[in-house]
Protein backbone atom coordinates (compact mmCIF):
# COMPACT_ATOMS: atom_id res chain seq x y z
CA UNK A 1 0.00 0.00 0.00
CA UNK A 2 1.29 3.08 -1.17
CA UNK A 3 -0.36 6.97 -0.43
CA UNK A 4 -0.54 8.86 -3.81
CA UNK A 5 -0.74 12.54 -4.24
CA UNK A 6 -2.96 13.60 -6.69
CA UNK A 7 -2.79 17.08 -8.35
CA UNK A 8 -5.62 17.75 -10.42
CA UNK A 9 -9.04 15.44 -9.58
CA UNK A 10 -10.74 15.82 -12.85
CA UNK A 11 -11.81 13.05 -15.46
CA UNK A 12 -8.23 11.09 -15.21
CA UNK A 13 -7.84 12.35 -11.54
CA UNK A 14 -10.51 10.65 -10.18
CA UNK A 15 -10.53 7.61 -12.70
CA UNK A 16 -6.85 6.84 -11.51
CA UNK A 17 -7.91 7.74 -7.81
CA UNK A 18 -10.58 5.16 -8.26
CA UNK A 19 -8.74 2.46 -9.82
CA UNK A 20 -5.61 3.33 -7.07
CA UNK A 21 -8.32 2.86 -4.03
CA UNK A 22 -9.23 -0.62 -5.76
CA UNK A 23 -6.02 -1.47 -5.67
CA UNK A 24 -5.70 -0.67 -1.90
CA UNK A 25 -3.45 2.67 -2.33
CA UNK A 26 -4.65 5.56 -0.14
CA UNK A 27 -4.85 8.81 -2.31
CA UNK A 28 -4.96 12.53 -1.67
CA UNK A 29 -6.86 14.40 -3.72
CA UNK A 30 -6.70 18.17 -4.78
CA UNK A 31 -7.62 20.86 -6.91
CA UNK A 32 -6.95 24.25 -8.07
CA UNK A 33 -9.58 25.09 -5.28
CA UNK A 34 -9.82 23.97 -1.78
CA UNK A 35 -10.10 20.62 -0.56
CA UNK A 36 -14.45 21.22 0.07
CA UNK A 37 -15.05 21.15 -3.41
CA UNK A 38 -13.77 17.36 -3.26
CA UNK A 39 -15.09 16.09 -0.31
CA UNK A 40 -18.05 14.68 -2.34
CA UNK A 41 -15.87 12.75 -4.37
CA UNK A 42 -13.44 11.68 -1.39
CA UNK A 43 -16.46 10.50 0.67
CA UNK A 44 -17.54 8.38 -2.57
CA UNK A 45 -13.96 6.76 -2.92
CA UNK A 46 -14.25 5.66 0.63
CA UNK A 47 -11.84 5.77 3.50
CA UNK A 48 -8.51 5.37 1.27
CA UNK A 49 -9.45 8.97 -0.05
CA UNK A 50 -8.79 12.42 1.51
CA UNK A 51 -9.02 15.52 0.10
CA UNK A 52 -6.60 18.10 0.75
CA UNK A 53 -4.35 21.35 -1.02
CA UNK A 54 -2.00 20.80 -3.86
CA UNK A 55 0.68 21.29 -1.94
CA UNK A 56 -0.88 18.64 0.85
CA UNK A 57 -1.07 16.19 -1.96
CA UNK A 58 2.17 17.05 -3.50
CA UNK A 59 3.36 16.58 0.07
CA UNK A 60 1.54 12.90 0.72
CA UNK A 61 3.29 10.37 -1.78
CA UNK A 62 6.27 9.98 -3.26
CA UNK A 63 4.45 9.00 -6.18
CA UNK A 64 2.29 11.99 -7.33
CA UNK A 65 -0.13 12.20 -10.49
CA UNK A 66 -0.20 15.21 -12.03
CA UNK A 67 -3.45 15.76 -14.25
CA UNK A 68 -4.26 19.39 -15.07
CA UNK A 69 -5.13 21.06 -17.81
CA UNK A 70 -1.74 20.87 -20.06
CA UNK A 71 -1.53 24.94 -20.24
CA UNK A 72 -1.71 25.33 -16.73
CA UNK A 73 2.06 23.28 -15.57
CA UNK A 74 4.32 26.24 -14.87
CA UNK A 75 1.43 26.74 -11.81
CA UNK A 76 2.69 23.65 -10.35
CA UNK A 77 5.42 24.24 -7.38
CA UNK A 78 8.79 22.58 -8.52
CA UNK A 79 9.81 22.90 -4.75
CA UNK A 80 6.92 20.98 -3.67
CA UNK A 81 7.75 18.07 -6.55
CA UNK A 82 11.30 17.65 -5.73
CA UNK A 83 11.94 14.45 -5.19
CA UNK A 84 8.59 12.75 -6.40
CA UNK A 85 7.84 10.48 -9.22
CA UNK A 86 5.68 12.72 -11.21
CA UNK A 87 3.06 10.61 -13.48
CA UNK A 88 1.97 13.30 -16.20
CA UNK A 89 -1.24 13.02 -17.85
CA UNK A 90 -0.98 16.28 -20.22
CA UNK A 91 -1.90 16.65 -23.83
CA UNK A 92 -1.64 20.03 -25.49
CA UNK A 93 -4.98 21.45 -26.79
CA UNK A 94 -4.55 24.74 -27.97
CA UNK A 95 -7.95 25.88 -27.67
CA UNK A 96 -8.01 25.27 -23.96
CA UNK A 97 -4.09 25.71 -23.10
CA UNK A 98 -3.01 28.43 -25.70
CA UNK A 99 -0.46 28.24 -28.07
CA UNK A 100 3.13 27.09 -27.57
CA UNK A 101 5.51 27.47 -30.26
CA UNK A 102 8.07 24.64 -29.80
CA UNK A 103 5.28 22.31 -29.62
CA UNK A 104 3.54 23.96 -33.17
CA UNK A 105 7.04 23.53 -34.37
CA UNK A 106 7.44 19.76 -33.10
CA UNK A 107 10.52 20.72 -30.97
CA UNK A 108 9.31 19.67 -27.90
CA UNK A 109 7.19 17.24 -26.14
CA UNK A 110 4.41 18.28 -23.41
CA UNK A 111 6.14 15.89 -20.90
CA UNK A 112 9.63 17.26 -21.72
CA UNK A 113 8.61 20.86 -21.04
CA UNK A 114 7.17 19.72 -17.92
CA UNK A 115 10.36 18.01 -16.56
CA UNK A 116 11.81 20.71 -17.31
CA UNK A 117 9.74 22.62 -15.18
CA UNK A 118 9.46 20.19 -12.56
CA UNK A 119 14.04 20.09 -12.52
CA UNK A 120 14.15 17.95 -9.24
CA UNK A 121 11.17 15.27 -10.00
CA UNK A 122 11.13 12.39 -12.15
CA UNK A 123 8.68 12.60 -14.53
CA UNK A 124 6.89 10.07 -16.47
CA UNK A 125 4.40 10.37 -19.15
CA UNK A 126 1.66 8.25 -18.00
CA UNK A 127 -2.56 7.87 -19.29
CA UNK A 128 -2.34 10.45 -21.84
CA UNK A 129 -3.18 8.22 -24.65
CA UNK A 130 -6.75 6.84 -23.03
CA UNK A 131 -9.81 8.49 -22.49
CA UNK A 132 -10.85 8.23 -19.07
CA UNK A 133 -14.00 6.63 -19.64
CA UNK A 134 -11.71 3.55 -21.13
CA UNK A 135 -9.17 3.62 -18.60
CA UNK A 136 -12.00 2.89 -16.02
CA UNK A 137 -13.60 0.40 -18.17
CA UNK A 138 -10.53 -1.31 -19.75
CA UNK A 139 -8.72 -2.48 -15.96
CA UNK A 140 -7.99 -6.09 -15.66
CA UNK A 141 -6.16 -8.00 -13.67
CA UNK A 142 -2.82 -9.14 -14.45
CA UNK A 143 -3.08 -11.75 -17.01
CA UNK A 144 -5.97 -11.50 -18.17
CA UNK A 145 -6.59 -11.88 -21.92
CA UNK A 146 -8.00 -8.81 -22.71
CA UNK A 147 -5.37 -6.92 -20.35
CA UNK A 148 -4.60 -3.66 -21.88
CA UNK A 149 -1.10 -2.19 -22.42
CA UNK A 150 0.05 2.04 -21.47
CA UNK A 151 2.77 3.55 -23.13
CA UNK A 152 5.12 5.47 -20.33
CA UNK A 153 8.38 7.02 -21.15
CA UNK A 154 10.05 9.49 -18.95
CA UNK A 155 14.32 9.80 -18.75
CA UNK A 156 14.65 8.26 -15.30
CA UNK A 157 14.30 4.44 -16.07
CA UNK A 158 13.85 3.38 -12.02
CA UNK A 159 10.78 5.73 -12.40
CA UNK A 160 9.43 4.75 -15.56
CA UNK A 161 9.82 1.19 -13.84
CA UNK A 162 7.38 2.60 -10.70
CA UNK A 163 5.05 3.74 -12.80
CA UNK A 164 5.05 0.36 -14.86
CA UNK A 165 4.42 -1.38 -11.53
CA UNK A 166 2.01 0.97 -10.31
CA UNK A 167 -0.13 0.17 -13.36
CA UNK A 168 0.05 -3.14 -13.15
CA UNK A 169 -1.85 -3.03 -9.91
CA UNK A 170 -4.31 -0.87 -11.48
CA UNK A 171 -5.16 -2.91 -13.92
CA UNK A 172 -2.75 -2.57 -17.06
CA UNK A 173 0.48 -4.27 -18.99
CA UNK A 174 2.83 -1.32 -20.00
CA UNK A 175 5.10 -0.28 -22.94
CA UNK A 176 8.20 1.66 -21.53
CA UNK A 177 8.85 3.50 -24.88
CA UNK A 178 12.04 5.42 -23.29
CA UNK A 179 12.77 8.44 -23.13
CA UNK A 180 10.50 11.86 -23.08
CA UNK A 181 12.59 13.17 -26.27
CA UNK A 182 10.40 10.56 -28.29
CA UNK A 183 7.60 10.42 -26.27
CA UNK A 184 5.46 12.83 -29.53
CA UNK A 185 4.79 9.27 -30.47
CA UNK A 186 1.56 8.95 -27.88
CA UNK A 187 0.59 12.76 -28.13
CA UNK A 188 -2.45 13.93 -29.65
CA UNK A 189 -3.39 12.91 -32.75
CA UNK A 190 -0.95 10.26 -33.48
CA UNK A 191 -1.78 6.44 -34.20
CA UNK A 192 -1.83 4.96 -29.85
CA UNK A 193 -3.57 8.06 -28.84
CA UNK A 194 -6.69 7.44 -27.61
CA UNK A 195 -8.50 5.05 -30.94
CA UNK A 196 -7.16 2.06 -30.53
CA UNK A 197 -8.51 1.55 -26.48
CA UNK A 198 -12.62 2.18 -28.59
CA UNK A 199 -14.34 4.40 -29.84
CA UNK A 200 -15.24 7.53 -28.51
CA UNK A 201 -18.46 6.82 -27.49
CA UNK A 202 -20.02 6.67 -23.54
CA UNK A 203 -22.16 4.02 -24.44
CA UNK A 204 -19.55 1.44 -25.97
CA UNK A 205 -16.89 -0.86 -24.75
CA UNK A 206 -13.13 -1.06 -25.01
CA UNK A 207 -11.06 -2.29 -27.51
CA UNK A 208 -8.19 -4.60 -25.65
CA UNK A 209 -4.56 -3.26 -27.15
CA UNK A 210 -1.74 -5.75 -26.55
CA UNK A 211 1.63 -4.57 -26.68
CA UNK A 212 2.10 -5.68 -30.26
CA UNK A 213 -0.64 -3.56 -31.68
CA UNK A 214 0.81 -0.53 -29.13
CA UNK A 215 4.18 -0.57 -30.53
CA UNK A 216 2.89 -0.92 -34.55
CA UNK A 217 0.70 2.35 -33.27
CA UNK A 218 3.74 3.79 -31.86
CA UNK A 219 6.28 2.87 -35.21
CA UNK A 220 3.37 4.34 -37.10
CA UNK A 221 3.77 7.92 -35.63
CA UNK A 222 4.93 10.51 -38.06
CA UNK A 223 5.31 14.77 -36.86
N1 LIG B 1 -10.20 13.64 -20.22
C1 LIG B 1 -9.49 12.58 -20.67
O1 LIG B 1 -10.05 11.53 -20.99
C2 LIG B 1 -8.00 12.70 -20.73
C3 LIG B 1 -7.29 11.55 -21.10
C4 LIG B 1 -5.90 11.56 -21.09
C5 LIG B 1 -5.23 12.73 -20.79
N2 LIG B 1 -5.94 13.87 -20.49
C6 LIG B 1 -5.18 15.08 -20.17
O2 LIG B 1 -4.99 15.08 -18.76
C7 LIG B 1 -5.10 16.41 -18.27
C8 LIG B 1 -6.30 16.49 -17.33
O3 LIG B 1 -7.46 16.18 -18.08
P1 LIG B 1 -8.89 16.01 -17.41
O4 LIG B 1 -9.83 15.72 -18.51
O5 LIG B 1 -8.80 15.10 -16.24
O6 LIG B 1 -9.14 17.50 -16.91
P2 LIG B 1 -10.34 18.07 -16.03
O7 LIG B 1 -11.44 17.09 -15.92
O8 LIG B 1 -10.65 19.43 -16.58
O9 LIG B 1 -9.67 18.24 -14.60
C9 LIG B 1 -8.58 19.11 -14.41
C10 LIG B 1 -8.27 19.14 -12.93
O10 LIG B 1 -7.07 19.92 -12.77
C11 LIG B 1 -7.29 20.79 -11.65
N3 LIG B 1 -6.35 21.88 -11.72
C12 LIG B 1 -6.26 22.87 -12.62
N4 LIG B 1 -5.20 23.65 -12.34
C13 LIG B 1 -4.62 23.14 -11.22
C14 LIG B 1 -3.50 23.51 -10.42
N5 LIG B 1 -2.75 24.55 -10.75
N6 LIG B 1 -3.21 22.74 -9.32
C15 LIG B 1 -3.96 21.66 -9.00
N7 LIG B 1 -5.04 21.27 -9.72
C16 LIG B 1 -5.35 22.00 -10.81
C17 LIG B 1 -8.74 21.17 -11.79
O11 LIG B 1 -9.20 21.76 -10.60
P3 LIG B 1 -10.42 22.82 -10.60
O12 LIG B 1 -11.63 22.08 -11.00
O13 LIG B 1 -10.45 23.29 -9.17
O14 LIG B 1 -10.02 23.90 -11.57
C18 LIG B 1 -9.36 19.80 -12.07
O15 LIG B 1 -9.48 19.07 -10.86
C19 LIG B 1 -5.23 17.31 -19.50
O16 LIG B 1 -3.97 17.77 -19.93
C20 LIG B 1 -5.85 16.38 -20.52
O17 LIG B 1 -5.58 16.80 -21.86
C21 LIG B 1 -7.30 13.85 -20.42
Amino acid sequence: MTTLGILGSGNIGATFARLAVLAGHDVVLSNSRSPETLWPLAAALGPRARAATAQEAADAGDVVLVSVPFGRYRQLSATALTGKVVLDTGNYYPDRDAQFAELDAARATTSGMVQEHLAGAQVVKVLNNIWFHHLGLAARPAGAPDRSTLPVAGDHPDANKVAAGLLDELGYDTLDTGGLVDSWRFERDQPAYVAPYGPFDMSAGTTPVTADALADALARATR
